[in-house]
């Protein structure tokens, strides 16, 4: 079979640990009989320094006209130590998101047994996590309007909206994962604070009887951010709103050892993207020591999701896992005598 994959390495580690994540879908190419092809894009920093928008027009097409889309990573610190910068490297992952209509975040999280011992959190808490953050992906204070400047830059303005839709849509991945899984959804909101977390709240639990083999239970943000680290087991599946989602995520990384371990996938009604959720590391930018394990894992998701090739994904997170079990790692996870980015993509591509 023939798939279109658009391929957007973005900024920082993004181009080293895309080209593994490439290296071994061509591996699975040609072990299993499948052409992918490439195409790539501009997107961020790296569409900045031509001159072009974060999410330059050509680069939607491109997304537009492929089956799927990898992303590596956006984020550029030139931009971070400007506040008033106009424009920002993020605002091209953003408005991606927004004009493919990705609202639902997938973001599994496990543990690794050989890991386990990595993890700063106690053994016998972690073992056995596994988890899913079903994070709303393009609402929330991420998008809401007004957002701005007032009294001459001496007040800011966010502006956090959810609307009913918006929330049953994505309550209906979150409850369709939980029958996948141990058919848990936990509710993570400020539903004692704030107006839109009780409208969550209001439209899950109305949703709740259309899935009665799911069982739903709530947690505050704050609550929830506790027992994350304290009794992760606790969590099946975590629905919750795009800040929460996106802080809590990184929370649970830790669960796993490292972020750079966590893939994720975008879906929405468009092409689905796939990408690890770490930022862009632009301090190990360059330098062949960033863990590819993540992205390596979102391609592993983007073919079992997207193009429905299961055994091709299990291959790939089979060869992960002998990767781990081989003790071949990056610094991140190994510091004495690490193994470099692309011997890590050569371990993985070899044991597929
Ligand atoms: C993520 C990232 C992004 C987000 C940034 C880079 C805009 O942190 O995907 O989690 O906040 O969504
Ligand atoms: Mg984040």
């Amino acid at each position: 079979m023939e798939y279109k994959i658009a391929v957007l390495p973005g900024d920082g580690i993004g181009p080293e640990i895309i080209a593994e994540a490439v290296k071994v879908l061509d591996a699975v190419a040609n072990r299993f009989g499948h052409r992918f092809l490439y195409r790539y894009g501009l997107i961020g920093g790296s569409a900045m320094r031509e001159g072009m928008d974060p999410y330059p027009d050509e680069t939607h097409r491109i997304c537009t006209e492929a089956d799927a889309i990898l992303f590596g990573a956006i984020g550029d610190p030139l931009y971070d130590k400007n506040p008033d910068a106009k424009v920002r490297p993020e605002q091209g992952l953003l408005a991606m998101r927004k004009k493919l209509g990705l609202y639902a975040n997938l973001r599994p999280v496990k543990m690794y047994p050989e890991l386990l011992d990595l993890s700063p959190l106690k053994e016998e808490r972690i073992q056995g996590a596994d988890l899913l953050v079903v994070r709303e992906l393009t609402g929330g204070l991420y998008f809401g309007e007004p957002r701005e400047l007032r009294n001459n830059g001496t007040l800011a303005v966010d502006t956090c909206l959810y609307s009913v839709e918006e929330i049953e849509r994505i309550a209906h991945v979150a409850f369709k994962m939980a029958r996948l899984r141990r058919k848990k959804v936990t509710l993570v909101d400020k539903a004692n604070v704030l107006e839109t977390s009780r409208l969550w709240r209001r439209v899950v639990t109305a949703m709740a009887p259309d899935y009665p083999d799911i069982e739903l239970d709530y947690l505050f943000v704050d609550n929830a951010a506790m027992q994350l680290i304290t009794n992760p087991k606790r969590f099946d599946v975590m629905l919750t709103e795009n800040l929460f989602g996106d802080i809590l995520s990184d929370e649970a990384s830790v669960i796993s050892g490292s972020i750079g371990l966590l893939p994720s996938a975008s879906i929405g009604d468009r092409v689905p993207l796939f990408e690890p959720i770490h930022g862009s590391y632009p301090e190990g930018a360059g330098k062949n020591i960033a863990n590819p394990l993540a992205t390596i894992l979102s391609a592993a998701m983007l073919l079992r999701t997207a193009f429905g090739l299961a055994a091709e994904a299990d291959a790939i997170e089979n060869a992960v896992e002998t990767t781990i079990r081989r003790n071949i790692l990056t610094a991140d996870l190994k510091p004495v005598n690490p193994a470099t980015t692309s011997e890590t993509g050569d371990f993985v591509a070899a044991n597929l």
